[in-house]
């Protein structure tokens, strides 16, 4: 075997050498305080301390830091900020207290509360609203939430956010104070504040309890090394600390140690004139470039808490920032830190100097040049998507189940992202950077998420949670069990509209009628018989055209009526008689098309144990033995039923439910997610984007059948 040696410093060097000017962390662009790696690797010899239990060299380095930042006590980390917030909020939040979360929280929060079996209650920060992200948690909603929830012991906050927006930290910080409760802020971004009076209030002057910052990312350190500071006595820092013993290694890096001091040294020493300086190059840019510019740089709209200008945040118009992003590093030599469809985040640092922002700025002067001459060139100027405008964000934190039970949930299974809509989501599914999550396990994934997401990975970000084939994992909730009511056999073709159940349904009847068997089949809704009046005054729109309007619960009643008149008139005795009854849609039309209106998870459930107390504990209905779920996705069903007459009239106009793209689709995604709740059988009639054909597609269900009767 060859082995290939270097693999990773190769292509590192690769990198490098495209792009010489580093615009994305670690904060000191690679002209970090430079000291021989090697030299320093050593291990807790005598002399050298132990972070674990630190009385020597490491405490003294630690009480300068803790001086530096005015703080009462810092402690390295070698773990990153990640170990410090799952430490801060495990020995924080005792058994029974609530935490505060703003939804835009780092993965890493959503990590502690997994872990801890700790309690959030969300909150969901104020939105930037051209570029969509999280820009600042209200002082309102965290008041509202103080009121309403007397459980919560503290609050997590990000600040700046991964943008360099503020909240009121101080404001919040009083608050919670107030109440003798504790505030925690995730200083990741901030670890370069407190070094210039151009830049936002840091979370120690505010007067939060605990701060974590990343160290490595603005100031100079190694990636992966951070600090975490305390103040005050309304947290047990015993109880962090010891928390932080039990989850960063056992050997921690020296270098990494050593990267903190000099990055943290560097900083007190020239912090001030390089964050002036990258500040003011900031505000010369807004001042003299913004103007009408296709890309402009972002300086916060004047909010009144203060935009970090240490963020280079670029705003694109007519042109996608993925797009400027890719420009930038092929001609330019620069690297950016992430794009979006409309901006292009740019990160300072202290490495960062004064060539590097006058590279950017005539970079991004030159880009700006040549789309405005494609616009007078009447080119078509590109229209970003903005997938996120339709994306409701809450909905990552409801999940249904506790964060723990779905992590540690065996009932896992792979599922193309497509395919899993409607289904519980069994990872974090997080875009990288910034690392925010928008699935939490446990929650639902949405249509509107699924395209969402989708859309990230077709610009090429790399989102956490998916994997090279777009499938995610999803947990595999146990199937209501159907217990059987009956004597005989009741077998179910179910699908949406247009998906072959008449033609399935006729196929299997014939083929079990030469088998032998004694089978009868139905189709419903029965619209030949009087029993179906309503559901025709239904469909036909007398109750109204758009079918989201009117109430499952009543329309479900419409259906079950011809069920059970068609139980009565046509098949009860045959059923009680062993016979085997194939139906064409039966109970679980309603469930499809009635529940797939409900969009809150909790109603929705409602909604389906009244259904099945309805139609088979009030009306008796038989409970079937087995349901085919034909599965063809809405973009090809719909043009399938284009063209196909109304059942009821015979003509070519639709009826209510066929009319409704957004009906057709709801009802598909409900389908889907009872496929997986009631144990149906799903049967793929698309394959690599083409139809199957119909005898193979009846050749699957009749398998499906064979192996039933034989393990009966
Ligand atoms: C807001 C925020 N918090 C926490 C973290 C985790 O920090 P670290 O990478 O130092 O573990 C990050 C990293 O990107 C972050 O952006």
């Amino acid at each position: 075997m060859e082995i290939k040696k270097s693999i990773l410093k190769n292509e590192l060097d690769k990198i490098n050498r495209h792009n010489t000017c580093r615009f994305h962390m670690p904060g000191h662009k690679g002209r970090g305080e430079a000291f021989a790696l090697y030299d320093y690797d050593i291990t807790e010899i005598p002399g050298a301390d132990n972070l674990h239990d630190a009385q020597g060299i490491i405490a003294q380095a630690q009480e300068k830091l803790a001086a530096i930042y005015q703080s009462d006590e810092a402690a390295i980390l070698v773990n990153g900020t990640t170990t410090g917030i799952h430490s801060a909020i495990l020995g924080s939040c005792s058994p029974g207290v609530q935490l505060l979360v703003p939804i835009n929280c780092h993965r890493a929060v959503f990590g502690a509360l997994g872990l801890g079996r700790i309690d959030g209650v969300f909150i969901t920060p104020e939105i930037e609203g051209q570029m969509g992200f999280a820009h600042s948690i209200s002082v309102a909603s965290v008041h509202q939430a103080l009121a309403e929830n007397p459980q919560i012991g503290g609050m997590i906050l990000t600040n700046p956010s991964y943008y360099g927006t503020t909240s009121d930290v101080r404001k919040i910080a009083e608050i919670l104070h107030d109440q003798g409760k504790f505030l925690i802020v995730d200083e990741a971004h901030g670890a370069h504040l407190r070094f210039s009076d151009k830049l936002p209030q840091d979370a120690l002057s505010a007067g939060a309890d605990v701060v974590i910052q990343s160290t490595h990312k603005i100031l100079g350190s190694l990636t992966q090394s951070s600090l975490i500071h305390f103040q005050g006595s309304l947290v047990d820092r015993q109880k962090i600390k010891s928390f932080l013993s039990l989850l960063q290694s056992s050997s921690p890096s020296y270098p990494l140690m050593i990267s903190v001091e000099e990055a943290v040294d560097a900083a007190y020493e020239k912090g001030e004139i390089i964050f002036n300086t990258i500040v003011a190059a900031h505000q010369e840019f807004c001042q003299n470039q913004n103007g009408q510019e296709p890309i402009m740089l972002y300086d916060g709209n004047g909010r009144a808490n203060g935009y970090d200008r240490s963020k280079w945040l670029f705003q694109t118009r007519g042109i996608a920032g993925t797009e400027v992003e890719a420009r930038l590093s092929a001609k330019y030599g620069i690297q950016c830190e992430m794009s979006g469809a409309n901006y292009v985040l740019a990160m300072t640092g202290m490495g960062t100097s004064g060539d590097d922002l006058a590279r950017i700025t005539q970079a991004i002067c030159d880009i700006n040049k040549s789309i405005k001459q494609d616009l007078l060139e009447e080119k078509e100027p590109k229209t970003p998507t903005h997938r996120w405008e339709g994306i409701d964000f809450s909905a990552a934190v409801q999940t249904e189940m506790p964060l723990w039970e779905a992590l540690a949930s065996e009932q896992r299974g792979k599922m193309a992202l497509d395919m899993a809509v409607g289904q519980l989501v069994g990872d974090f599914i997080i875009p990288y950077p910034p690392g925010i999550p928008v699935l939490l396990p446990g929650s639902r994934i949405s249509p509107e998420m699924a395209v969402y997401l989708n859309d990230l990975l077709d610009h090429q970000v790399a989102v956490v949670g998916i994997d090279a084939n777009r499938a995610v994992t999803i947990i595999k909730k146990e199937p209501v069990i159907m217990e059987k009511n009956h004597q005989g056999q009741l077998i179910v073709i179910e699908g949406v509209d247009g998906s072959g159940k008449q033609t399935q349904t006729q196929l299997l009847y014939d083929r079990l009628l030469k088998a032998g068997e004694k089978v009868m089949k139905i189709s419903y809704p029965r619209y030949d018989k009087q029993s179906s009046a309503m559901v025709k005054l239904y469909l036909e729109g007398a109750f109204g055209k758009d079918p989201g309007t009117i109430s499952p619960y009543i329309a479900s009643t419409f259906y079950a009526a011809d069920r059970y008149a068609s139980y009565k008139e046509d098949y009860e005795d045959f059923l009680t008689q062993g016979g085997l009854v194939l139906v064409d849609r039966y109970t679980t039309s309603n469930m499809v098309h009635q529940a797939g209106k409900i969009k809150d998870p909790e109603e929705r459930k409602r909604f389906l144990d009244w259904l099945w107390d309805f139609e088979f504990n009030l009306y008796g209905l038989p409970i079937p033995d087995r349901v085919f779920f034909l599965n063809i996705p809405p973009e090809i069903n719909q043009q399938l039923i284009k063209n196909r007459n109304n059942k009821i009239t015979g003509k070519q106009e639709k009826d209510i439910h066929e009319n409704s793209p957004e009906h057709l689709r709801d009802s598909y995604h409900s389908a889907l997610a009872l496929v997986a709740e009631y144990g149906w059988t799903e049967i793929n009639c698309v394959q690599n984007s083409q139809l199957r054909s119909i005898e193979s597609i009846h050749q699957e269900i009749w398998e499906c059948i064979k192996e039933c009767k034989s393990n009966d």
